[in-house]
């Protein structure tokens, strides 16, 4: 008698209830997702396999144990452990500090100095996350991915950037207190999420200031209207990326964890 042989379904090999791990990566001409975590920079090829087993990475939002799977780069999205992990291997992304005197443009019809000449030979078509106004230095983030740079600058998505100010002193005990509870501009109130004096000495103070607005003089404003005039304005964070160590006038390529980060702090 022939044996009634049907192929195995998923509900056979795992019993009820075991949600995860339908495997449907096989992409066509697909790179091995160890070979492109590893290229990512997440690991070696022998640890990302080593996670790919542990059921700690998933593509397009299903878990993958297989192995061999293959992914297509370039247009899956694969995180580790909830984190994206930028694959796609055109897309770039860099801090650059800004120096006083540069314009936010990529050129300037007037010539001065400009994005251009410090990020150009990095990547065709960067975009700049935002703008710093010419006097203002600090944190600027450049990349190519479009749909990241339109989240980041969203005020839906209320991404929170840090500034120091140098303003005259001494600080009156609720400059604090009236820039969170909202300054009178004349295009709206700003609100300040959180205040600090970094730093005060006789007539000058250092102080923090924390917004997740990105209206165009903002920080001078605020604190203008607030009797404090800025002597000088740095951004030294912008989300979960921190200026750091970048000496002003020089880009560094943000790192496997700053884009994750970065994903993460738009839903990506
Ligand atoms: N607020 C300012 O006043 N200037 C900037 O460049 C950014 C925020």
């Amino acid at each position: 008698m022939k044996a009634n042989r049907q192929p195995l379904r998923d509900r056979d090999l795992y019993p009820e209830g075991y949600t995860d791990e339908r495997d449907t990566t096989e992409v066509p001409n697909g790179v091995r997702l160890q070979k492109v975590l590893a290229q990512a920079g997440v690991a070696s090829r022998r640890a990302c396999e080593e996670m790919i087993g542990d059921g700690r990475v998933t593509v397009d939002g299903q878990v993958v144990r297989r192995f061999g799977a293959k992914v297509d780069p370039a247009k899956q999205v694969i995180h580790v452990d909830g984190k994206r992990i930028p694959t796609a291997p055109d897309l770039v992304y860099y801090a650059l500090n800004k120096p006083i005197g540069v314009v936010s443009t990529m050129n300037d019809p007037q010539g001065r100095p400009c994005l251009a000449d410090y990020v150009e030979e990095l990547a065709p078509r960067l975009f700049h996350v935002g703008r710093l106004d010419t006097e203002t230095e600090g944190l600027l983030l450049l990349t190519n991915d479009g749909e990241l740079a339109n989240r980041l600058t969203h005020p839906s998505y209320g991404v929170q950037k840090k500034y120091w100010a140098k303003v005259p002193g001494p600080i009156s005990r609720d400059l604090g207190r009236r820039l969170k509870q909202g300054v009178e501009l004349e295009d709206g109130i700003a609100r300040a999420d959180s205040f600090t004096v970094v730093q005060e000495h006789g007539q000058q103070a250092l102080v923090e200031v924390v917004l997740h607005e990105g209206r165009n003089h903002v920080v001078r404003r605020m604190l203008e209207e607030s009797g404090h005039r800025v002597i000088d304005l740095a951004r030294i964070e912008f989300g979960p990326v921190k200026l750091g160590r970048t000496k002003p006038g020089t880009v560094r390529a943000l790192t496997l964890k700053e884009v994750g980060d970065l994903y993460a702090a738009v839903k990506l």
